[in-house]
């Protein structure tokens, strides 16, 4: 029984490290559920266009900027500002650490990406959102999701 529980921790370990990318439908429930469609008014489909261009629905993306900072997670978000790589760091607007921003566990990064959108006044933050999804018909990003 201990060893097979000791297993089964070691292989929830080795999965959590292992690179996770969602389908597109799975983001739309998650992003639905987390209160994601129409927060500060933008749609479901803003939403999951941005993450598509920001990360190819990829939880443990990272991008290292030229001013050396570090793009974290499936919205890239960025450390510099708004999240916390080492220990001293000032700004961490969004509290959390880094690493947590690029788990299977959305809930840290949403609840970021949510203060983002909320205190720099929409989504301009991603650029990728904003050379191919703002403005555009979005509603075919969750067409075939089992959302409203
Ligand atoms: C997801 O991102 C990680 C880290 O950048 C990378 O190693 C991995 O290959 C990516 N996975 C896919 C399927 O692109």
């Amino acid at each position: 029984m201990k060893a097979a529980g000791i297993l089964a921790l070691i292989g929830c370990l080795v999965t959590t490290t292992e690179p996770k990318v969602y389908t597109r439908c799975k983001l739309a429930k998650i992003f639905s559920r987390a209160g994601l469609d129409n927060y500060q008014g933008f749609s479901l489909g803003n939403w999951i266009c941005m993450a598509y261009y920001e990360s190819h629905y990829n939880t443990t993306a990272q991008t290292e900027l030229e001013d050396g900072s570090i793009d974290y997670g499936i919205f890239q978000i960025n450390s510099f500002t708004w999240c916390r790589r080492a220990k001293l760091q000032e700004k961490n607007h969004c509290h959390v650490a880094c690493s947590a921003l690029i788990t299977d566990d959305l809930t840290d990064a949403i609840i970021c990406a949510k203060k983002i959108a909320k205190e720099t006044e929409g989504m301009n933050y991603w650029q990728g959102w904003k050379r191919h999804c703002e403005g555009k018909d979005l509603s075919e990003w969750k067409k075939g999701c089992e959302v409203s």
